[in-house]
């Protein structure tokens, strides 16, 4: 029997309003990944986040290799051996990689920190070779994509080399590759007796590492066991206490309907090299691709976010001047963002404000004044719509689970009622369960003749939904597809074609 690492019993935690953890139990052995899941809000990241420092339970016992600790902050922790990825990326983005990985832990406490920068830049890339990230540790986070910075926030875990690492949704912002080699480290790191809590809402990829599986539901524990002894059906309905109705999709021929959006031969330096599709009415367009492939720097140039090189778009037919994301919105285009976070959310406010925020001119009374009843209405709506978790409208978006915070996203960008919607990786963060809810809705929404961009990262996702499938890699797009000649290695073939008489990336523009 290998060492117990970490055993809780009956923990306890509430926030205002809130029971987010109900005499909770769980346990950590030396050379074990353990599973931790259960639907958005169940209380994982809260658990985890007692464990690790970040909060403070009210009330239980937290044992480390056997000996009873109480655990005050995050430095506590880490001296405790215990280290944690967090679910949102909270990494300065004004500073390099290398800094953000070895902030406050300069050698030297009286040498200022950017003198250190070539010893910490060198253990920086040992770092990322090990998890095989080709970035510039001078790099400044805030210019690298969510995924880079999801690797780095990883490299920073492994630094500090510790026996107890949690990984709070790491993988769900990764592609494939990323995904293997973030897995190649994780059994390596059991091989040598540490212990990983890894939660995630991707069933199939908890299947293929972990040892054993605890799920919640409802802040409370209902079960640990060895993965091996639970089919993946069994997880699900103990996640959700329900059985779940997987509605197939009827992939209808789209490319009949009239075309709604045809981009033309888009630029921008070596991100986006001369991509052109068409979008039809009615139809589902899946975007496929590994992490930088220009997906979201695409859909970003579309929505006017970011500035285009050259190139042209049509809405209906006829030509469109997007310069800013105003403009976009007036011409009925929404843009679901990968990164709530950055560009989705306003953290510091109300569930509310945050839903009606982008459509207020809908919601102002005759006197220039929010309509508190319409506004109040819609917001109940689109929760009960989302079944998303929160005690009232007006908690702080802040104090939501992450996979409660995304919904709120979909929430406002569904009220648009734009006849164009890009989400960008909608379901990062849902739980299977959510997860159907928000196909079913992708699926009405193309009924009534919306048409919809879908960039995922998961192919079964885009196999599910797309009626059609575009792959892009390194900036271009290497093949468009209907949904009847797609398949997974079809796929991930045409999302690696590298073109080789491309000018190299690293080389400067011209
Ligand atoms: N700082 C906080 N203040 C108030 N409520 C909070 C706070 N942190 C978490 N909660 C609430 O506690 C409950 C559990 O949240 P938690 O983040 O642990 O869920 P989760 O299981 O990690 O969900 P997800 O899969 O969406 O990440 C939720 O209802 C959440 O709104
Ligand atoms: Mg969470």
């Amino acid at each position: 029997m290998s060492e117990v690492l970490v055993r809780m019993e009956n923990i306890e935690k509430s926030f205002p309003g809130v029971h987010a953890l109900n005499k909770v139990c769980f346990e950590l052995l030396a050379g074990e990944v353990h599973a931790l899941i259960g639907e958005n809000g169940a209380g994982k990241s809260t658990l985890v986040k007692c464990l690790a420092g970040v909060y403070q339970k009210d009330s239980g016992t937290i044992e480390i290799r056997g000996k009873p600790v109480d655990i005050h902050n995050t430095r506590e922790a880490q001296e405790l051996g215990i280290s944690i990825i967090h679910q949102e990326l909270n990494m300065m983005k004004h500073l390099t990689a290398a800094q953000n990985i070895f902030i406050g832990r300069e050698q030297n406490k009286k040498i200022p920190f950017l003198v250190n920068d070539v010893e910490i830049n060198r253990k920086a890339v040992e770092l990322f070779r090990l998890i095989d990230l080709k970035i510039d540790p001078r790099v400044k986070v805030g210019d690298l994509t969510v995924a880079q910075q999801q690797m780095v926030e990883i490299a920073k875990a492994l630094s500090f080399n510790n026996d107890v690492l949690i990984m709070d949704e790491p993988s769900s912002s990764l592609s494939e590759n990323e995904i293997e080699e973030l897995f190649k480290v994780i059994l390596d790191l059991r091989s040598k007796g540490k212990g990983i809590i890894y939660i995630s809402h991707r069933l199939d990829e908890l299947r293929r590492i972990c040892d054993r599986v605890t799920v919640m539901r409802d802040s409370r524990h209902i079960v640990t066991t060895i993965m091996k002894d639970i089919t993946t059906e069994q997880i699900i309905s103990q996640m959700v206490g329900r059985e779940i109705y997987e509605s197939h999709h009827l992939h209808g021929d789209t490319e009949k309907n009239e075309i709604v959006l045809e981009v033309k031969k888009l630029k921008r330096g070596h991100v986006v090299r001369d991509v052109s599709f068409q979008l039809h009415k009615g139809e589902i367009l899946g975007f496929a691709g590994l992490v930088g492939a220009g997906r979201t720097e695409t859909m970003r140039l579309i929505f006017g976010a970011d500035p285009m090189e050259s190139g042209e778009i049509f809405i209906k037919g006829k030509k469109a001047v997007i310069k800013q994301p105003k403009d976009a919105v007036r011409q009925g285009i929404c843009y679901l963002s990968e990164d709530r976070k950055r560009f989705g959310l306003a953290l510091g406010m109300s569930v509310k404000v945050n839903t009606v925020m982008v459509s207020l001119q809908r919601f102002l009374g005759p006197l220039g004044i929010i309509d508190e009843v319409k506004s109040k209405a819609v917001t109940e709506k689109f929760i009960k719509k989302l079944n998303t978790r929160t005690p009232s409208i007006d908690q702080l978006v802040r104090n939501l689970s992450g996979g409660n915070q995304q919904k709120v996203v979909m929430g406002k960008w569904l009220i648009q009622d734009s006849d164009i919607m890009i989400f960008d990786e909608p379901t990062r963060g849902i739980d299977v369960g959510a997860k159907s809810e928000i196909y079913k809705l992708l699926n009405e929404l193309a009924e009534q003749g919306k048409s919809i961009i879908m960039i995922s990262s998961e192919l079964p996702e885009i196999l599910r939904m797309s009626h059609r499938v575009m792959v892009m890699c390194e900036g271009r797009v290497t093949a468009a597809l209907s949904v009847a000649e797609s398949t997974q290695e079809k796929i991930m073939y045409y999302a690696t074609q590298r073109d080789i008489s491309a000018v190299p990336l690293d080389l400067p523009k011209d």
